[in-house]
């Protein structure tokens, strides 16, 4: 379509300025100062602009926080950087960054909803000032891989990180699980210069380095009832279709089935959702795979989503810059040290998820919403992963979910939200809900229709809560919210 090649151009234009400013400031050695976020996509963005910005030989520096606050933009300025640029967030806090960074060169590479009115003394490169789906067809680091690819044509070396984190925010929206609009541009890059493959094949997560049948039992999209969760029926099914699990000592991954195996194995699972009458789980058993095809096999980044998986654990165990080394090209002791991190990382995860099904009240159901009380059990950087898991498996897949984790030492409770996406059709806008609900006791919030969070103070969490609930169903009777 025309239409949508013109909103592409007008972005691409918008990334090439905000690339000229920032080779400028790099060129007078002037230091740079990157901020970005905490989650796979964040801090794939921060590997693709560091990266760049090494190879400027620019004096920069690199932070992954989880949200950006009067204390952290403070202490940023007093090492009196000459360029701010933020990633993979900012454009939520356009109106803080006016006031805070008022007559301050910065640099907006974002994809998330914008919220205020736009300085003249920042550059914004964000999808949604064209009319494109910053939720769906390009992600944080996509932008930042634009913005990269215009400073120098090299940097399309680092368009697998981009898929990455595309992947990271969850965007293969698309039939059989494909990444579509600007990212399928960036795939295409990746393609064209011999660094990513794209495979149709069982979409089942860990098929480069998990033994076959922990793979099956731990996928969720599609859910199998009698062998998603269940490891010993898993092998049970595979004895079934004739796939061995091992190969001498090894157990074997997905990678290294033959075309044989994978078909027996494919219309086995097929035959076994159709017998439950799941016929639409069939069709989702097949989707797209993205392969680095430079990344050792058997390691987690052959895989995009898996390496996305990687990237998260770092951020979210406090260990982001072992993420960002992984993505500027570090296959040594930073990504050594990293698969240890994302080890501990699943071991996490599984706890807070055993702890949250361990008792009723600490996820309660209410009239239009779900709500997790991690408090100060759950890690407040690890309670938006929890919170899309658990929104993936619940009995009434309608109602969106939060769930807080307390922050003692700043007062304040963090707030993931979550919901399918289908219920945007029907109103919901979890970005929006956050923002109006936190901006009522002084906290702030936003994101994307799907999957947004906030801040607000520990002791307002309660109030917060059901207004919350009470602004989604005003979304679900197609009431407007906002201002
Ligand atoms: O800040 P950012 O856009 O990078 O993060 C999006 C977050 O939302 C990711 O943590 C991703 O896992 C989550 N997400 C989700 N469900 C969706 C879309 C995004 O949980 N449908
Ligand atoms: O932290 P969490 O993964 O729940 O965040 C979901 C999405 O909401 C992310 O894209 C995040 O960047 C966004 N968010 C935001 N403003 C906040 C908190 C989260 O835009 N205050
Ligand atoms: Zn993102």
């Amino acid at each position: 379509m025309a239409h949508e090649e013109d909103k592409a151009a007008g972005f691409l234009k918008s990334a090439a300025d905000a690339a000229q400013a920032i080779a400028e400031v790099a060129r007078r050695g002037e230091l740079i100062h990157v901020f970005s976020h905490i989650d796979a996509d964040g801090v794939a963005a921060a590997g693709i602009i560091g990266k760049a910005l090494f190879r400027l030989d620019a004096k920069f520096r690199i932070q992954i926080t989880q949200w950006i606050d009067e204390k952290i933009v403070s202490e940023v300025l007093s090492e009196k950087p000459q360029m701010i640029v933020f990633t993979d967030f900012g454009s939520g806090y356009i109106d803080f960054l006016r006031e805070n960074l008022a007559n301050f060169k910065a640099v907006i590479l974002d994809h998330h909803q914008v919220v205020g009115e736009q300085p003249s003394n920042i550059i914004h490169v964000n999808p949604h000032l064209h009319g494109l789906d910053g939720a769906k067809d390009i992600s944080g680091s996509g932008v930042a891989y634009f913005t990269a690819k215009a400073m120098d044509e090299v940097n399309v070396d680092l368009s697998p990180i981009a898929v990455v984190g595309a992947l990271g925010d969850l965007q293969d929206k698309y039939n059989q699980r494909k990444l579509s609009g600007l990212n399928e541009k960036i795939v295409a890059d990746a393609v064209n210069a011999g660094l990513l493959t794209v495979e149709k094949d069982l979409v089942f997560f860990g098929r480069e380095t998990r033994p076959i049948h922990r793979t099956l039992a731990s996928t969720t999209s599609p859910f199998i009832p009698g062998l998603s969760g269940e490891e010993d029926k898993c092998l049970a099914f595979l004895a079934s279709v004739d796939v061995k699990p091992r190969e001498g000592e090894r157990w074997r991954a997905l990678r290294d089935l033959s075309e044989d195996e994978k078909k027996r194995l494919c219309s086995g699972l097929a035959d076994y959702l159709l017998s439950k009458g799941l016929h639409h789980e069939v069709t989702n058993l097949i989707g797209h795979v993205y392969v680095l095809n430079r990344e050792e096999a058997w390691t987690p980044l052959r895989d995009a989503r898996e390496f996305a998986v990687l990237l998260n654990a770092t951020g979210r165990m406090d260990r982001a810059s072992l993420g960002v080394a992984v993505c500027m090209g570090d296959r040594g002791s930073a990504f050594e040290e990293a698969t240890k991190v994302l080890e501990e990382y699943r071991r996490t995860i599984n706890r807070y998820l055993g702890w949250v099904m361990e008792k009723p009240e600490r996820m309660r159901e209410l009239g239009n919403i779900y709500v997790v009380h991690g408090e100060d059990f759950i890690d407040d950087k690890i309670v938006g992963a929890v919170s899309s898991i658990l929104s993936s498996s619940l009995p009434n897949p309608e109602k969106p979910l939060i769930a807080y984790a307390n922050v003692k030492e700043e007062g304040l409770a963090k707030i993931s939200a979550r919901t399918m996406d289908t219920m945007t059709a029907r109103g919901i806008n979890l970005g929006e809900v956050m923002q109006v609900a936190a901006a009522r006791f002084s906290g702030k919030g936003g994101g994307h229709n799907v999957a947004a969070g906030g801040q607000v103070p520990i002791e307002d969490v309660g109030a917060f809560i059901d207004v919350v609930n009470d602004l989604v169903g005003k979304q679900l009777k197609g009431e407007k919210i906002g201002s």
